[in-house]
C-alpha cells in the first residue's frame, strides 16, 4: 500500500512536520531533558512512561512498548490507514499529495467507511439546512424569538450552528430521501425512525431548535433539539449510532482542546447550554458530557489534554452529588480537581443571564475552590451549626475527608481550619482523624483485595518485563540490529554472516525489512523503516530497538562476538539438550545411543564458530 507513496515525498512530508506538534494535539507533553513526556494514550497510566523525541522523530512507550514515527501514532490513535496518516500530516502542514494517492485514499475506505460517510453527510447537510430554516425563513421565526429571549446573539447562533426542524412528521425524510440518501441507513443514524408497522419512516427531530453536536475533529455526527415550550422530553439527542458515542464525547471538546492546552485548565459542564453561554462569556475551555454522567472514557480523554479540572455542575443537590461523583473519578485518574461554585441554586447558563459573562469569569471560575472547600461547603447545607447534634455530624463527615487526603500537610491545613471554625482543641480533632484513618484502611484493605489485585498485577508484569534480563543471544540480536539502524557497513556484514539466522522471530522480520531496503539501494533509516512495515508489533521493536544507545563504531571484535551468539544459539541449546539425552541413555544403560549421541554431540561443537 505504501508503494503508491514515492520516498521522496514521504520525507518531504516528514521533514516539514514535527511529532511533537503533532502528538501534542493529543497528549500533553512536558520537555524533560532532549525528550518530550507524558502519559500514554494507549494504556491507563498515572505516571509518564510515554516519550516522544524531537530529534529522532518517533515516539516509544517505556510501559506499554507502543511506539513508531508520527504516520503510526495516528494510526494507532485514530484507526487511519497508512494513506490516510499520510494525507492527514500532508494536509496539516500544507503538502500537497499527487492526485493519484488523495483518489487511493478514497478507494480504499471499506464499505463501513462509506456507510459512515454518508452517514455524516446527511448531518452536515441537515446542520446547514436547520441553519437556514432558523436565521432565514418565517417558519424559523418561533424558534429565533426563543432563543433571542434566552440571550443567543446572532454571533453565537452562527458560530455553534444553532438550527430549527420543522414543526413536520416527514420533511427530513423526504429531504434525505430525494438526495439519495437511503432511509434505513438514516434511521440508523438517528435522524429518522421506523413507523411501528414497518410501512416507512418519519423524522426523529420536530419543531425543536437544533444544536449540531461534533465529534472531537469538528464533525458533526449527532444532533440535540430543545423544545420551545414545555413539550417533554425538554431535550431530545440522537441515540447512540455508529458515528455517535455518549459515553466517550464531550460536547464542544474539537474546539475547546487548543484553549485546554494553552489555560492548563478544562471547564466541564453538566449542560451544553452552559458550555455555550460559557464560550461566549470568554471561557473557550468549556466542555460538557451529553446528558449521561462522567465515565471513566471522558476521564481519560481529559487527562490526557490537562491535570486541572474545573467542575462548574448545577447548584442543587443533584448537582452536588453529580460533583462528588465526578470528582471521585478524575482524582483516580489523577486529576486536579477545582470547583466552581454557583449560589443560589442556579445553573451556569441561568447566572451568565442574570449577572453577565465577566461576572461570571471572575467570580465563579476564577475563584474556584479546592475540592475539599466545596465538600465542606457541601455538608454544611441544611444543617444547623450551633446545633450540638449538626455539629459533630459535620465534624465526623469533614473529618472523614480530611481522613482520605494523602498529602499530610494538606491534612494539617484544614485540621486547622475545621478546629478554628469551632474553636475545638487541635488535638482532640487528630484523635477522632486516626481512629478514621484506622477504619479507612481497614476498607481499603477489603476492596484492594477485591479490585486493586488485577492492577497491581498489571503494573508488576510490565515492572517485569522493563527489567527482564534478556539471554546473550537476544542480547546480541538487538545489538546487531541496533547498529545496522546506524551504519550500511554493519549491515553488508550481518547479511553476509547472519543473513536470516535470528533466532527470534520478530529480529528476523525486522533484519528482512532492514536488508530489503538496503538492496533497493535505499538508505534503511528507521523512519523509511516505519513507513514500510505495517506490523505495529514490529514497528514497536524497531522504536524500542532505536532506542538502544550505541556507539558510533562496531569494533570487528564486537561485530564477530554477536555473530557467534546469534549462530552459536540454536546448536548450543541442541548440544545441551542431547547431552542431557546421553546421560539419561547411559543410566538405562543404552550404550549404542548414547555412543551415538555422542558423535552428533562432536559435530556439533565442531559446527560452532
Ligand atoms: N438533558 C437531556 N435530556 C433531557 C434533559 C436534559 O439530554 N430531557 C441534558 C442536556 O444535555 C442538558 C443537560 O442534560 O443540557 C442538563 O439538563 P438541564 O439542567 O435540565 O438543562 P439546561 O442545560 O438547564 O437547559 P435549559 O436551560 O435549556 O433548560
Ligand atoms: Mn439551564
Amino acid at each position: 500500500m505504501s508503494k503508491r507513496i514515492p520516498d521522496e515525498l514521504l520525507e518531504q512530508i516528514q521533514k516539514n512536520a514535527d511529532i511533537v506538534e503533532v502528538i501534542g494535539e493529543y497528549v500533553q507533553l512536558r520537555k524533560q531533558g532532549r525528550n518530550y513526556f507524558g502519559l500514554c494514550p494507549f494504556h491507563g497510566e498515572n505516571t509518564p512512561s510515554f516519550s516522544v523525541s524531537a530529534d529522532k522523530q518517533i515516539f516509544h512507550c517505556f510501559g506499554c512498548g507502543a511506539g513508531g514515527n508520527v504516520f503510526s501514532f495516528l494510526r494507532q490513535m485514530e484507526g487511519y490507514s497508512f494513506i490516510e496518516a499520510v494525507s492527514h500530516v500532508a494536509d496539516k502542514y500544507h503538502i500537497d499529495l499527487p492526485d493519484h494517492v488523495a483518489n487511493a485514499q478514497i478507494s480504499s475506505s471499506h464499505q463501513e467507511d462509506t456507510a459512515d460517510h454518508k452517514m455524516i453527510e446527511a448531518h452536515e447537510l441537515l446542520k446547514k439546512f436547520y441553519h437556514h430554516l432558523l436565521v432565514n425563513t418565517k417558519e424559523g421565526q418561533n424558534a429565533l424569538d426563543y432563543l433571542r429571549a434566552r440571550g443567543f446573539t446572532d454571533e453565537t447562533i452562527a458560530k455553534f450552528e444553532i438550527g430549527y426542524a420543522l414543526d413536520s412528521w416527514d420533511f427530513v425524510t423526504k429531504f434525505l430521501e430525494k438526495r439519495g440518501f437511503d432511509p434505513a441507513m438514516m434511521e440508523k443514524a438517528g435522524l429518522l425512525i421506523q413507523r411501528e408497522n414497518g410501512t416507512g419512516f418519519f423524522d426523529r427531530f420536530r419543531d425543536r431548535v437544533m444544536f449540531p453536536i461534533h465529534d472531537h475533529h469538528g464533525t458533526v455526527v449527532a444532533f440535540s433539539g430543545r423544545s420551545l415550550g414545555d413539550q417533554q422530553p425538554k431535550y431530545m439527542n440522537s441515540p447512540e449510532t455508529p458515528l455517535f458515542h455518549k459515553s466517550k464525547l464531550l460536547y464542544h471538546f474539537h474546539d475547546a482542546r487548543m484553549h485546554i492546552r494553552k489555560r492548563e485548565r478544562a471547564v466541564l459542564f453538566e449542560g451544553f447550554a452552559d458550555v455555550i453561554s460559557a464560550v461566549t462569556s470568554g471561557v473557550g475551555e468549556s466542555v460538557a458530557t451529553m446528558g449521561t454522567s462522567l465515565t471513566e472514557e471522558h476521564v481519560k480523554l481529559l487527562r490526557r489534554n490537562v491535570e486541572e479540572i474545573i467542575l462548574c455542575y448545577d447548584s442543587d443537590t443533584a448537582g452536588y452529588e453529580a460533583t462528588m461523583k465526578a470528582s471521585d473519578l478524575l482524582g483516580k485518574r489523577g486529576c486536579k480537581v477545582r470547583v466552581a461554585m454557583i449560589p443560589d441554586g442556579l445553573d451556569p447558563d441561568d447566572y451568565i443571564r442574570k449577572y453577565g459573562g465577566e461576572k461570571f469569569r471572575n467570580d465563579i471560575i476564577d475563584a474556584s475552590v479546592t475540592l475539599m472547600t466545596f465538600k465542606m461547603n457541601f455538608f454544611r447545607r441544611g444543617k444547623n451549626l450551633s446545633d450540638e447534634g449538626d455539629r459533630l455530624s459535620y465534624m465526623k463527615q469533614v473529618l472523614r475527608e480530611i481522613s482520605r487526603l494523602n498529602g499530610s500537610l494538606e491534612q494539617e491545613i484544614y485540621m486547622k481550619q475545621l478546629a478554628g471554625e469551632f474553636s475545638i482543641s487541635l488535638d482532640s480533632l487528630k484523635e477522632q482523624l486516626e481512629l478514621f484513618e484506622k477504619q479507612q484502611r481497614q476498607e481499603a484493605k477489603s476492596t484492594q483485595e477485591e479490585s486493586g489485585l488485577e492492577k497491581r498485577r498489571a503494573h508488576l508484569s510490565t515492572q517485569v518485563r522493563r527489567k527482564r534480563l534478556r539471554p546473550a543471544y537476544e542480547n546480541a540480536e538487538r545489538m546487531l540490529l541496533a547498529h545496522m539502524l546506524k551504519s550500511d557497513d554493519v549491515i553488508r556484514k550481518v547479511l553476509d554472516r547472519v543473513g536470516i539466522e535470528f533466532n527470534i522471530d520478530s529480529h528476523r522480520a525486522l533484519a528482512t525489512y532492514i536488508y530489503a531496503l538496503y538492496e533497493e539501494g535505499k538508505e534503511p533509516t528507521p523512519q523509511h523503516l516505519m513507513n514500510r512495515i505495517e506490523d505495529d508489533v514490529i514497528n514497536q521493536l524497531l522504536t524500542d530497538i532505536f532506542m538502544i544507545q550505541v556507539g558510533d563504531e562496531l569494533s570487528e571484535a564486537e561485530l564477530s562476538d554477536y555473530v557467534k551468539k546469534v549462530l552459536n544459539h540454536r546448536n548450543l541449546s541442541m548440544i545441551k539438550e542431547k547431552e542431557l539425552e546421553r546421560a539419561e541413555a547411559e543410566r538405562q544403560k543404552d550404550f549404542f545411543k548414547a555412543a551415538t549421541l555422542a558423535k552428533e554431540i562432536i559435530q556439533l561443537n565442531r559446527s560452532l564458530k
